[in-house]
């Protein structure tokens, strides 16, 4: 089966996609570390993040490969290169939504998403699976929690890289980045008409978790 993931920044997607891919034996794509991955490279390497056109080529001529970790966590592999640490920067967080609405990047990693998961067994997350890269997905779920509870979240994760973040400073890079990833013209993040919401606000990861489990539970027996 496919299960794909979709929702806002922060609202918990990679670590309950993680845990349902532990429970159900699947494979976890985070589609959002590709993206990120390539913004890192276009930082290092000094391309113009305004030129679509660098961009684009940027895209063509880079290797992105997802492994999984111990923990099914995923670590990325850039023209072989492991760069996973470096990609939840400040830096990288500021420019992934610019470099990410670039319709080219698109289908070059839309591309390669479809080829990781074709076999399905896979719990894949980001702003178009259940959208435009598994929409034929069994299980579509939208993941959503209010703005506060996303600044808390990812604050708490801030403060345990021993990172001290101003929460008015997140909420407004959690905004920033959402309204540019669901306002930009392709493959913007909404609500599949196929996807079943649920908002997490109140539940931490294992209720979620527990939550879809229980939902594909039904669907089978059904
Ligand atoms: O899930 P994340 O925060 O790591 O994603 C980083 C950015 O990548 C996000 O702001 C939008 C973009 N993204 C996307 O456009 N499409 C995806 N499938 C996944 C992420």
């Amino acid at each position: 089966m496919t299960i794909a993931i979709d929702g806002p920044a922060a609202a918990g997607k990679s670590t309950t996609a993680r845990f349902l891919a532990k429970k159900l034996g699947y494979l976890y794509i985070d589609t959002g570390a590709m993206y990120r991955a390539l913004t890192w490279k276009a930082l290092r390497d000094k391309v113009d993040i305004k030129s679509k056109k660098a961009l684009s080529e940027l895209a063509k001529n880079t290797q992105i490969q997802l492994k999984p970790g111990p923990n099914l966590e995923n670590k990325v592999y850039l023209d072989k290169q492991d760069i996973t640490s470096f990609l939840r920067s400040s830096e990288v967080n500021r420019y992934v939504s610019l470099v990410s609405s670039v319709k080219e990047v698109r289908e070059v990693l839309v591309a390669q998403q479809k080829q990781i998961g074709k076999k399905g067994g896979i719990v894949a997350e980001g702003r178009d699976m259940t959208t435009v890269v598994f929409p034929e997905a069994e299980l579509k779920i939208f993941l959503k929690a209010s703005l506060g509870e996303r600044t808390r979240r990812r604050w708490m994760e801030e403060k345990e890289k021993n990172l001290s973040y101003d929460k008015k400073e997140i909420a407004a890079g959690l905004t920033s980045r959402d309204r540019i990833d669901s306002q930009r013209k392709i493959s913007p993040l909404k609500i599949s008409q196929k996807a079943i919401v649920i908002d997490n606000t109140h539940l931490n990861i294992s209720q979620t978790t527990n939550k879809i489990l229980d939902i594909l539970k039904r669907k089978l027996v059904r």
